[in-house]
């Protein structure tokens, strides 16, 4: 693959294929980065990804060089005269140098540029829309604690954003029910229920959405949630914690699905005592800290698909 900029862009049977990569990888890395030299350029604060992703590149061999966000954007926005130079240029001039770039940006326009602009991979590290590096690391958290097990309901309650997005992709590619639960005003557009709904029938699964969470959570495998307010929205602040109060994942939310076995995942950063209390994040059965683990071990994989093609290591 060239660039990896959502999760609708793979096939299962490649999602498989990259988790099983990335888990050989992780037991044995090989030098497949090596003297390859990647640009990292974040128009938003990071830790897991960030973090996760770096280590990840030089336990492949591969070097990091970090690129600040405004010599490329400007504002949150590629455009050629408030920025230093036009993205085009500062697209063409990374590509003399670095062999791809990794880059989390406010609009997911600015990805689509800089893949059309410059002649190396683009790999998206969160975008408005989506967060497939995040989705990858899901899944595989998912399949370790129900190996074998496809017939799973993953519900999310919360914000119809990025990360819900490329979660209920992946996991409707899984053939999996997938079930949403938000406030009617911030959920999802008709195009995004169409396109789930096809996803859906594809590959033999569900989608289903309601404004009420307890409703929503019953029969589920995992509850997932994420931040009510995404960065980059912070002004939509008093009006989101007014609506999405209801929707806070509490031990009463959590304990609703039936089953004994429910796990609870967030892609953190949580704001505790808001989409999450103390008691579900920090419940047994809550699997943050595997999902942060799972983005490195996943980025391996990522790398190794885009630095190889049939197999075969290449230039
Ligand atoms: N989950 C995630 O993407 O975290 P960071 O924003 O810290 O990278
Ligand atoms: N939805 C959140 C995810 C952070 C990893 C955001 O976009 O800020």
């Amino acid at each position: 693959m060239k660039d990896f900029l959502t999760i609708g862009e793979l096939e299962p049977e490649e999602i498989e294929s990259i988790l099983e990569r990335s888990l050989k990888l992780h037991q044995s890395p090989q030098p497949l980065l090596s003297g390859k030299n990647i640009g990292f350029v974040f128009e938003k604060p990071s830790l897991r990804t960030k973090i996760g992703t770096e280590v990840a590149i030089n336990r492949l061999g591969g070097d990091v060089v970090h690129i600040e966000s405004d010599l490329l954007f400007a504002n949150g926005k590629a455009v050629p005269f408030t920025s230093r130079e036009s993205l085009q240029d500062a697209m063409m001039n990374v590509s003399q140098w670095c062999d791809a770039l990794f880059a989390r940006v406010y609009s997911h326009t600015s990805l689509e540029k800089m893949s059309q602009y410059g002649t190396i991979p683009v790999i998206n590290a969160l975008c408005n829309l989506h967060h497939p590096m995040q989705a990858l690391a899901d899944l595989l958290t998912i399949q370790q604690k129900f190996p074998g097990k496809d017939d799973l309901t993953i519900t999310f309650v919360g914000d119809a954003n990025n990360v819900a997005f490329s979660l209920t992709e992946i996991g409707l590619k899984m053939g999996y029910q997938m079930k949403f639960s938000g406030p009617e005003n911030y959920s999802w557009s008709q195009d995004n229920l169409s396109y789930f709904s096809l996803l859906a029938v594809e590959h033999g699964g569900s989608f289903t959405a309601t404004s009420d969470p307890f409703q929503a959570v019953k029969g589920s495998d995992v509850i997932y949630t994420d931040t009510f307010i995404s960065m980059g929205e912070e002004h939509l602040y008093e009006d989101k914690i007014m609506h999405f109060e209801p929707y806070q994942v509490n031990e009463k939310l959590f304990s609703a699905t039936g089953k004994n076995h429910t796990g609870f995942m967030h892609c953190l950063p949580a704001h505790r005592g808001i989409e999450v209390t103390d008691a579900v994040i920090d419940h047994p059965e809550s699997w943050i800290y595997q999902q942060a683990k799972n983005r490195m071990i996943v980025s391996l994989g990522v790398f190794a698909a885009i630095f190889t093609r049939n197999g075969t290591h290449h230039p």
